[in-house]
């Protein structure tokens, strides 16, 4: 798996797949080889057994099984004596393997996080787009555990590909007019199994990405009277995605049928590919909640994180009363034009990146 994922990065390298409003993916690629060849670095699959045998998994298995009937029981489309159960052997079986599990690649911030967001469930504010209740389940992979007392940070595009609380060349028309909404913005606690859950909508493609949702796992943050955490640490830096025909699905519906950005697949986004490397697999589980995607979707996926691994992702804005405002000396600031990360090739220092994952993960 490390040759070929050396092989993968030198390939990446060496053809320039690189400047695109993801980011500086140079930098990426060395991050992510540094974690995919980090002798502590686990998956959820190596946890595997002992999530079987302690039950989780199966309790996890109908925890999210009943979560949906109730959503398709709310929604009109089940009765309450309607739900029909996997059978559970079947489920242990798979965990791990197949999409409906996965792990913790390791990738870049992008250029559009907004630190300081409130605490809440519902990212909705007024946005449209395939409603989401996504529920995330976090794993600690160096004890195989649920981490009961993270916060999951989850930032996404809206249905036209435009990110809030931000402003630059490239988001959208590239006014301020999102720079005043936190939607689509949120954190939540794990709790304890483990689960952080949001409501939010899939979010749009946008020049030069494939449809991804961002997250940060937060440790030992101190929870604020105004609902925002400060301080701790943060263990991973994700991306979550969506299969390729689905997602196609997605996109024929309003308003997702009004984004005029070009497209990227799954399959063309280099970061969508060193996501998928060393066994991860960064594409949530869909299910519809009712007949359509316009009835509502349910989605699932586990995220195994290493609690003690520090990650030191770079914030553009600070989410304030007053909207997004620059945090003063980010890296990102003056994206895609002017910015420290926005360079063909990183600066001598990032290519070190490396090196400081390798210590942040001891
Ligand atoms: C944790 O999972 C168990 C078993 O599915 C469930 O009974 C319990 O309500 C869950 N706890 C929370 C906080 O969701
Ligand atoms: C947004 O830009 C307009 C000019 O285009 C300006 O008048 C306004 O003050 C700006 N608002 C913010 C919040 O920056
Ligand atoms: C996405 O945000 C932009 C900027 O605020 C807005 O113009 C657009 O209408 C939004 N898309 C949808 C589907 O609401
Ligand atoms: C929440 O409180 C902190 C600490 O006082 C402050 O820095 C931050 O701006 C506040 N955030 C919001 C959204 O009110």
């Amino acid at each position: 798996m490390v040759h070929f994922s050396q092989a993968f990065a030198a390939a990446l390298l060496a053809t320039g797949v690189v400047a695109h409003p993801g980011g500086n993916t140079n930098k990426e690629i060395l991050r992510r080889q540094a974690h995919l060849d980090h002798p502590e670095r686990r998956s959820v699959q190596a946890c595997k057994r002992d999530l079987v045998e302690s039950g989780w998994v199966r309790e996890q298995h109908l925890r999210r099984e009943a979560r949906l009937h109730e959503l398709r029981v709310a929604a009109g489309f089940a009765k309450p004596e309607d739900l029909v159960r996997r059978d559970v052997g079947e489920v242990e079986e798979e965990y791990g393997i197949n999409a409906a599990c996965t792990l913790d690649p390791e990738a870049t911030e992008g250029p559009y996080w907004v630190t300081g967001e409130l605490i809440r469930k519902d990212l909705l504010n007024t946005e449209k787009g395939a409603i989401t209740h996504l529920d995330i389940n976090v794993i600690d992979t160096s004890g195989c555990k649920p981490v009961t007392d993270a916060y999951v940070e989850l930032w996404g595009s809206n249905a036209t590909g435009v990110y809030t609380g931000v402003q630059a060349r490239g988001n959208g028309d590239g006014s301020n007019t999102s720079l005043k909404s936190n939607a689509l913005r949120g954190l939540q606690p794990t709790g304890s199994n483990g689960t952080a859950t949001f409501i939010t909508v899939i979010p749009g493609h946008y020049v030069g990405r494939t449809n991804h949702l961002h997250t940060i796992i937060h440790h030992g943050a101190k929870l604020l009277p105004n609902n925002t955490i400060q301080g701790g640490t943060i263990s991973h830096v994700g991306q979550f995605y969506i299969e390729q025909n689905f997602m196609g699905q997605v996109e024929k519906t309003s308003p997702y049928n009004t984004n005029t950005q070009k497209v990227t697949t799954n399959a063309a986004d280099p970061l969508f590919n060193m996501g998928k490397q060393g066994g991860d697999d960064p594409v949530m589980k869909i299910s519809l909640i009712g007949t359509k995607i316009e009835d509502g979707l349910y989605a699932t996926i586990d995220v195994g994180v290493n609690p003690k691994a520090k990650q030191n992702p770079q914030p553009v804005n600070m989410w304030t009363t007053d909207g997004g405002k620059p945090v003063p000396n980010s890296p990102w600031t003056g994206y895609p034009d002017t910015c420290r990360y926005c360079g063909f090739r990183p600066p001598k220092k990032e290519r070190d990146i490396a090196g400081e994952v390798l210590q942040g993960e001891e």
